[in-house]
């Protein structure tokens, strides 16, 4: 079920497209953002609301990498191996992020907290090797880098979860 506030949020966005089918994506990340992934019922509902069949949000949902359709840790680190990032060693960092981690290529670790994802270009060249989790970008990854940041989110859990 999909809260009041939400749907409110459905109709502000749709209303500010000409077409309906243009506010698809953000319908879909805010309903990401409340449920944690885009669930069946998110894309009945918003294909519902953008007056599409269901299978176009589907489309849509598999071109882009930071839809879900399945749950994911509540970090999600995204690490580009395109051709910029794998120039500038970005297969070895995400070899290291495996281990450092403990999973594999979309995999979520056991305690919930981390999933780790090889991705598509990001949109960061410059920045190769480029890494997102959630909704922040690192560039100039290192295995040092990627090592500092996890044990910095770590410490940012209770520690119930450590
Ligand atoms: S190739 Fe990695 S961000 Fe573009």
């Amino acid at each position: 079920m999909l809260s009041d506030s939400l749907l409110k949020k459905f109709d502000q966005l749709i209303a500010r497209y000409p077409l309906k089918r243009s506010a698809m994506v953000p319908l879909l990340l805010y309903a990401q953002d409340e449920v944690g992934h885009v669930s069946e019922e998110v894309i009945a509902e918003v294909a519902r609301r953008v007056e599409v069949r269901p299978i176009e949000v589907v489309e849509v949902i598999g071109y882009y990498s930071m839809l879900h359709r399945h749950p994911v840790g509540k970090y999600n680190v995204q690490v580009c191996t395109n051709i910029s990032c794998m120039l500038r060693g970005a297969d070895e960092v995400f070899e290291h992020c495996c281990k450092k981690l403990g999973i594999k290529n979309k995999q979520t670790t056991p305690d919930g907290l981390f999933s780790l994802e090889e991705v598509e270009c990001l949109g960061a060249c410059c920045g190769a090797p480029a890494m997102q989790i959630n909704y922040d970008f690192y560039e100039n990854l290192t295995p040092e880098k990627f090592d500092a940041l996890i044990e910095e989110l770590k410490k940012k859990e209770p520690r119930s979860k450590m």
